[in-house]
C-alpha cells in the first residue's frame, strides 16, 4: 500500500483528492513541450499531420466530417500573414501537434481570436494540447487580443478539460460548446516569455535536425565504403 492509499484507507483523503494529486504529479513529471511558430513553408507538414487524423478526430477538430480534399483546401487557405500557426515536433521531427490561432473581427470588448488544435493520436496525454493552448493565450495577450475563443463539441472531454483548466467560460448549446477566455493585457513577462519560448524551440529544432542529417550522412558514408555483397 502506497502512502496515498494508506491515507485514503484511514479517511484522510477522498477519491477526488487522490485524483487531483495523481494528475498534479503526472503534470509535474511531463517534459517541457517546445512550441514553434510555423510558416507557409510548412504547409506540406501541416497537410501530413491533418490527413493522419482519423474520422472522429477530424469531426472534433473541424466540427464536421471532412474528407481529404477539404483538408487540402483548408491547409492551402491558411493565411500566415493574418493568422498564426503553432506546431510541436516529436523526437523524429514529425509534426505531432498543431494550433491555429485565427484573428477574427473585433467585438465590443476588443479583438477576438479563435483557436483550433489537434494532436496526433500517438502523442496525446503528454501535455502537447495544453502547451499549444497556453502559447496561443500568451500570443493573444502580446498581440492585443482580448478574447480567445474556441468552438468544440461538448462531448470532447479532453478539450473541455483543457478549456476549464485554463479558466475558460463555457456556453453549451445543442451538443456544441463555445469557450471564451478573457486575456489580460500584455506585459514585459508575457512578451519575454513568448520570445524566449520561440527562440528555445527554434534552437532545439535546428539542433535536432542537424543531428538527424549528420546521422543520415554517417549511415550513407559507411554504406558507401563498406564492401558490397556479391549477388552472383
Ligand atoms: C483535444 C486534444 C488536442 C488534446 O491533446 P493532448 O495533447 O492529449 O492534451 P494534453 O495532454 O495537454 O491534455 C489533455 C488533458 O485532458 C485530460 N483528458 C484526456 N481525456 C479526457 C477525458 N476523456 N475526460 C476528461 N479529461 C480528459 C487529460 O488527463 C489531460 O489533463 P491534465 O493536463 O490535467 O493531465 C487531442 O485529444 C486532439 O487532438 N483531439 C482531436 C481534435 C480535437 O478534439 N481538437 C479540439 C477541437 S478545437
Amino acid at each position: 500500500m502506497n502512502p496515498l492509499e494508506l491515507s485514503k484507507a484511514v479517511g484522510a483523503f477522498t477519491d477526488e483528492d487522490l485524483r487531483k494529486a495523481a494528475a498534479a504529479s503526472q503534470a509535474a513529471q511531463r517534459p517541457t513541450t517546445l512550441v514553434r511558430e510555423l510558416g507557409a513553408q510548412h504547409r506540406s507538414r501541416l497537410l501530413k499531420h491533418f490527413l493522419a487524423l482519423g474520422e472522429e478526430d477530424r469531426l472534433l477538430r473541424f466540427g464536421q466530417s471532412v474528407g481529404d480534399h477539404v483538408i487540402e483546401a483548408y491547409v492551402d487557405s491558411i493565411d500566415f500573414d493574418h493568422d498564426t500557426v503553432f506546431g510541436v515536433y516529436d523526437e523524429h521531427i514529425e509534426l505531432v501537434g498543431v494550433g491555429h490561432f485565427a484573428n477574427l473581427r473585433d467585438n465590443a470588448q476588443g479583438r477576438v481570436a479563435e483557436f483550433g488544435v489537434s494532436v496526433s493520436q500517438s502523442a496525446r496525454g503528454r501535455g502537447i494540447g495544453s502547451a499549444l493552448f497556453e502559447r496561443a493565450a500568451i500570443h493573444g495577450r502580446n498581440t492585443n487580443v482580448r478574447t480567445l475563443y474556441m468552438h468544440c463539441l461538448s462531448r470532447n472531454a479532453a478539450m473541455m478539460h483543457i478549456a476549464k483548466k485554463a479558466g475558460m467560460k463555457v456556453q453549451y448549446a445543442y451538443g456544441e460548446a463555445d469557450a471564451y477566455l478573457e486575456l489580460p493585457p500584455a506585459d514585459t513577462v508575457s512578451r519575454l516569455t513568448e520570445a524566449i519560448d520561440e527562440q528555445v524551440a527554434d534552437l532545439d529544432y535546428v539542433v535536432r535536425r542537424n543531428l538527424r542529417d549528420a546521422r543520415r550522412f554517417g549511415q550513407r558514408f559507411w554504406r558507401s565504403i563498406m564492401p558490397q555483397k556479391s549477388t552472383a
